[in-house]
């Protein structure tokens, strides 16, 4: 397994998670190229990021990233991902956050794609050569770089076609703070921890709190 140590991430994504994992990668010592389809309104994570934050467009941070983030709006997410380009995504890791929420008919909202295919497994067949890992897309956004907020041992998911990839993304991950870390398998896993998102919210809306997590007890 190839070391992160030092490398280049791109976020593809200006949101809470993309800013807050951002802010986590910047703090680890990484460069990070947050991209947004208006940077402008990065101005303030940047500044506040020092010498390693920089901002540009979908394409430029997905070009910037040896490793690269996808933190963006679910029904938005294949646009985006397409604005950041094949060639500046193919053969890198692809860390796949994004939940297909769809928020049109108002809350709670339905998923776009359940059942029998995700939004991880729409992304990886459009870009079959990018090693797309799901993961962190079960928690809310400060948790995934704190676990410690959540008292105890608790978990986080991963899953993707790319073992080597995966391994990569579990370095990620324990950096971050992640002592457990589930592997759930292939991409098609991605159903899985995308349906949790109805579960979740209910929870949200019956602790008040987005801070909670699951613990898989064995
Ligand atoms: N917030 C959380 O705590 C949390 C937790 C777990 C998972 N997630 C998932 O993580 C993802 C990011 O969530 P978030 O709350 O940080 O932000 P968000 O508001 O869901 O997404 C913001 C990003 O989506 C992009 N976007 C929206 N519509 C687009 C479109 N039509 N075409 C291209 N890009 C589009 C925005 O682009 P611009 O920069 O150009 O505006 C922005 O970069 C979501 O899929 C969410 O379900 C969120």
């Amino acid at each position: 397994v190839k070391g992160i140590i030092g490398m280049n991430f791109g976020i593809i994504g200006s949101g809470a998670v993309g800013q807050t994992i951002g802010t986590k990668l910047i703090e680890l010592g990484h460069p990070v190229k947050i991209g947004s389809r208006d940077p402008a309104k990065l101005q303030e994570w940047q500044n506040k990021g020092g010498s390693g934050a920089s901002t540009g467009s979908f394409a430029e941070a997905a070009e910037f990233g040896e490793i690269i983030f996808n933190c963006t709006l679910g029904t938005g997410a294949i646009e985006a991902v397409t604005l950041a380009g094949e060639a500046n995504l193919n053969g890198k890791i692809l860390v796949d956050t994004s939940n297909p929420l769809d928020f049109s008919k108002g809350f709670p909202p339905s998923l776009t794609v359940c059942n029998t295919d995700s939004l991880g497994e729409q992304i990886q067949r459009i870009f079959p050569n990018v090693r797309l890992v799901k993961a962190l897309n079960t928690m809310t956004a400060n948790l995934m770089v704190d676990p410690a907020l959540v008292p105890g041992d608790h978990d986080a998911f991963i899953c993707g076609n790319d073992a080597t990839a995966k391994e990569t993304v579990k370095q990620i991950l324990e950096q971050f703070g992640w002592k457990s870390i589930i592997d759930l398998g292939d991409i098609s896993a991605a159903r899985t921890t995308e349906m949790l998102m109805p579960f979740w919210l209910r929870l949200y809306g019956a602790f008040q709190s987005p801070i909670f997590n699951y613990k898989i007890v064995r």
